[in-house]
Formats: structure tokens, C-alpha cells, sequence
């Protein structure tokens, strides 16, 4: 099995990425794993945690920032408590993402890419999540919420604690 250099990850990310690394041959094909792994556990991935990363897997932090720019779930600033990631593919742009995504800025005071003043929601775009059938959907935390509109993005808004505006 590969080992780690010297590292300032925790036991539990190392223990987690051991486990991953057992799964790919090629350490560079664990990377991406590693470092949702982190992030999981910091919330987004700081110069630090990506440098953390790099000395376990025994790659440069350039190597590792290079494929993490590729990934747009993985977050190199910091994210809100709640991810919000509207689908921006073709059935939701024809089913009215163009609508959902007004109204979610309106609510939320931001643009894509930005995080609520509070520190409570990121907004940001998302490629195909699968739910073509329920357009326009997105995802908060993990959660499908198809057929939206906009008062049942309100009612979703409410259930993450944002008032109803
Ligand atoms: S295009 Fe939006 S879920 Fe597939």
C-alpha cells in the first residue's frame, strides 16, 4: 500500500483517504476523492489543505490545484453553510432556469458564485443533476428538489431557515 509523507491532516482524513486509496491503483485517481474527503471535513479547501493533500499523495500543490479547477464542486474559497446548485443544462434552461435562477438571486441578495452576507447559502451553477424529468431542479445539501417555481423555491428557502420574503 502507499504511504504518506509528513502531512497536517487530521487522523480521521488520513484514515478516510487510506480507504480510498486502496480503491485506485493511481494515486493521481485519488486525488479528487482526497480531496472531497477534506473538504467534507473543513468545508471548502484552503492553499493549506490543498498543500496537505499534495504531501500525502506525494504531488506538487500545482498538480492538485490544477485538478481541482477542473471540478466546480470542488470549493478553493470559502461556501455557505447550504450549497445551492441550480442545474443550468438544456431541459432546465427550457423549463425555466432562466426564472428560477432570478428569483433565488432576488431572495438571496447574490449572484452565482457568491454566499449570502450571513454566511448561510452559496448559489452556484451546475451541470445535468440527473432530474431532466422534474426541470427546472436543483440541489441543496445533497437534496433533489425538482418542478420548481417560485413559490415552492420560497417554501425551500424557509425549510433551510431563510424567512420568507
Ligand atoms: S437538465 Fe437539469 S436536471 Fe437534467
Amino acid at each position: 500500500m502507499w504511504t504518506g509523507r509528513k502531512t497536517m491532516l487530521t487522523e480521521e482524513e488520513k484514515k478516510e483517504i487510506e480507504a480510498e486509496l486502496q480503491e485506485y491503483e493511481q494515486k493521481n485517481a485519488a486525488c479528487i476523492e482526497a480531496m472531497k474527503i477534506v473538504q467534507r471535513h473543513r468545508g471548502w479547501l484552503s492553499d493549506e489543505a490543498i498543500r496537505d493533500i499534495s504531501e500525502f499523495l506525494g504531488m506538487t500543490p500545482d498538480e492538485l490545484d490544477g485538478v481541482a479547477t477542473f471540478y466546480s464542486l470542488i470549493f478553493r474559497k470559502p461556501v455557505g453553510e447550504h450549497i445551492i446548485l441550480v442545474c443550468d443544462s438544456v431541459s432546465c434552461w427550457i423549463m425555466g432556469y432562466e426564472k428560477i435562477i432570478q428569483h433565488l438571486k432576488t431572495r438571496l441578495s447574490i449572484e452565482l458564485g457568491e454566499t449570502t452576507a450571513d454566511g448561510k447559502f452559496t448559489l452556484l451553477p451546475v451541470a445535468c443533476i440527473g432530474a431532466c424529468d422534474e426541470a427546472p431542479a436543483l440541489i441543496i445539501d445533497g437534496e433533489v428538489y425538482g418542478n420548481l417555481d417560485k413559490s415552492k423555491i420560497d417554501d425551500i428557502l424557509v425549510k433551510y431557515g431563510q424567512g420568507a420574503g
